[in-house]
């Protein structure tokens, strides 16, 4: 069995906090195991909690849309979540659920070992660049932890809110793509 399955397996069980009991599926990551990029994002909901897989709601269909843009799709990156179990209502993860699922997206990211980090939002960005990440003044900001660049941009649920936000959002894909083809060796291949 590869690392990545043996790590979802022991997800499945895990019980390490209450959210795992409440959950229809696990929602535990998708795409490319050896990509040179990873998208993180905050937490499953409605759509993700039925099929098992990350942003396959209207949020997703909106970050398909967004990769394509910049040339790339779900078989070019990795995607996961800060929490791998829907927190109710979609609310925002606790503080406790999210100490409690850090580890197994620590693991992921070892597994991976992605060049390019791009957090979708503020709970990923909080989680992952800085606990005070302001997003609406450091999104498009490259980060560097141990190696690994690191950018927060909007979340596509926070553009379907709010369209004034995606022209922000273009420039900072923009970089992105820029930044993937000086460090990349990979991903356009
Ligand atoms: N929003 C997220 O942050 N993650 C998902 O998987 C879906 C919606």
């Amino acid at each position: 069995m590869d690392g990545m399955n043996e790590l979802k397996n022991r997800c499945l069980g895990c019980k390490e906090c209450p959210l795992g009991a409440q959950r229809t599926n696990l929602v535990f990551g998708t795409g490319n195991e050896n990509a040179e990029i990873m998208l993180i994002g905050e937490g499953p909901g409605e759509q993700e909690d039925l099929q098992g897989i990350p942003f396959v709601g209207k949020a997703g269909m909106l970050l398909d849309d967004m990769l394509s843009m910049i040339d790339l799709d779900r078989s070019r990156v990795y995607i996961a979540n800060i929490v791998k179990c829907r927190p109710p209502k979609n609310r925002d993860p606790l503080p406790e659920e999210k100490n409690a699922c850090s580890h197994w997206l620590r693991a992921q990211i070892d597994i991976v070992k992605p060049r390019i980090i791009i957090c979708l939002g503020r709970i990923a960005a909080a989680e992952i660049i800085d606990g005070d990440f302001k997003i609406s003044r450091q999104h498009g900001q490259w980060f560097d932890l141990d190696g690994v660049r690191c950018m927060a941009i909007y979340h596509p649920a926070a553009l379907l809110r709010d369209g004034h936000k995606r022209p922000e959002t273009f420039a900072d894909l923009r970089e992105i793509r820029a930044e993937i083809r000086r460090i990349c060796d990979r991903t356009y291949a």
